[in-house]
């Protein structure tokens, strides 16, 4: 069956036992949520900073958007203060069904809640978002169509109107050969978080490029078992493609967002503390033990934010005051 590739994307991911309804996502590839428990704690302090902000509501919301197995969710909840998570309604939205261990507390739904208030998250959700896939002929874009079994390609028609419209402003190709991922989905699945926010600030975090800076032939990938594999569309790996975040941050203004700044995951956990520092060597001497603890944590911090890797994500943050 030949298929655009974000219809491919949407039946191999989404479809009737699709990958992500089946399959862990933790067994497959490693985020940031997986990597440390730094990670929420940092969120944490995020999800603090707005709580102040907005001067400490009666009810403040945590919203993880691709929520995947919880783990943020169940992360920053555990590490709360008891004052904050009296306070705290956490929604962890994703459609794979309820992970079982996920504490009771955590609402587990399909889609964003209306007026949020606090802090809505979402980390490495939008690269998941199908797009479809242009490539440069001499005679301007056509689709790219793939076979869903085996992942052989071929050119189909002409893209939408709306879809030239947002190549020609966001990814413009310039040489027959030339392929762009077509954000224009992930553009609004953004626009309708800010919508959802009455309050607060919405983070997206993701693999990303710039319009300076697309890269020619795209970056759709496939990962199974932790490893790169060729993006067939059956259903049997994960399929994803770097985001257009600028073009989401666009979005986002024109739903409302007031304040958008876009950066690394590696400056924006800095600011957050995170800064992958180790214990004096001193420490080893007087407290072995809290030294060797220290010490773990550093190299976890590190990973977090190591340029080449994770710290190299970036994180689109969008605020209503
Ligand atoms: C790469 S996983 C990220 C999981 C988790 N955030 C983490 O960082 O470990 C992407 C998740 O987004 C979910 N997802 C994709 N499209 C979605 C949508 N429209 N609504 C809700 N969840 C979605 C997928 O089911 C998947 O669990």
């Amino acid at each position: 069956m030949w298929l655009t590739w974000r219809a491919a994307m949407e039946h191999a991911l989404y479809g009737e036992s699709g990958f992500y309804l089946r399959e862990r996502p933790s067994s497959h590839f490693r985020t940031s949520v997986g990597a440390s428990p730094v990670f929420a704690e940092a969120v944490l302090r995020e999800l603090a900073a707005i709580n102040e902000a907005l001067g400490g509501p009666e009810v403040l919301d945590l919203v993880d958007i691709g929520a995947g197995e919880g783990g943020l969710a169940a992360g920053v909840l555990a590490a709360a203060p008891p004052a904050l998570r009296s306070r705290l309604r956490v929604t962890a939205v994703d459609l794979a069904p309820r992970p079982p261990a996920l504490p009771e507390e955590i609402v587990w739904a399909r889609a964003a809640p209306d007026g949020i208030h606090g802090l809505v998250i979402a980390n490495e959700w939008l690269d998941n978002i199908p797009v479809d896939i242009a490539e440069q002929t001499a005679d301007g874009p056509r689709l790219v169509l793939v076979n869903v079994t085996d992942g052989e390609e071929r050119l189909g028609g002409r893209p939408s109107e709306a879809d030239l419209a947002w190549l020609d402003r966001w990814w413009p190709m310039r040489a027959p050969g030339e392929r762009a991922e077509i954000g224009r989905p992930r553009d609004r699945a953004w626009a309708s978080v800010i919508v959802r926010l009455a309050r607060g600030r919405a983070i997206a975090i993701d693999y990303t490029h710039a319009l300076e800076d697309r890269p020619p032939y795209g970056t759709l990938a496939g990962y199974r078992d932790g490893a790169l594999v060729a993006p067939v569309p059956d259903g049997s790996c994960d399929i994803t493609a770097h985001v257009a975040l600028d073009a989401c941050a666009a979005s986002g203004e024109s739903a409302g967002a007031v304040t958008t700044a876009l950066t690394t995951q590696r400056e924006a956990l800095r600011a957050l503390g995170v800064t992958g520092s180790r214990p004096a060597v001193e420490q080893a001497g007087n407290d072995p033990r809290g030294y060797l603890q220290a010490l773990a944590r550093a190299s976890e911090e590190a990973e977090l934010i190591a340029a080449g890797g994770l710290g190299g994500f970036g994180w689109l943050c969008q605020s209503r005051p």
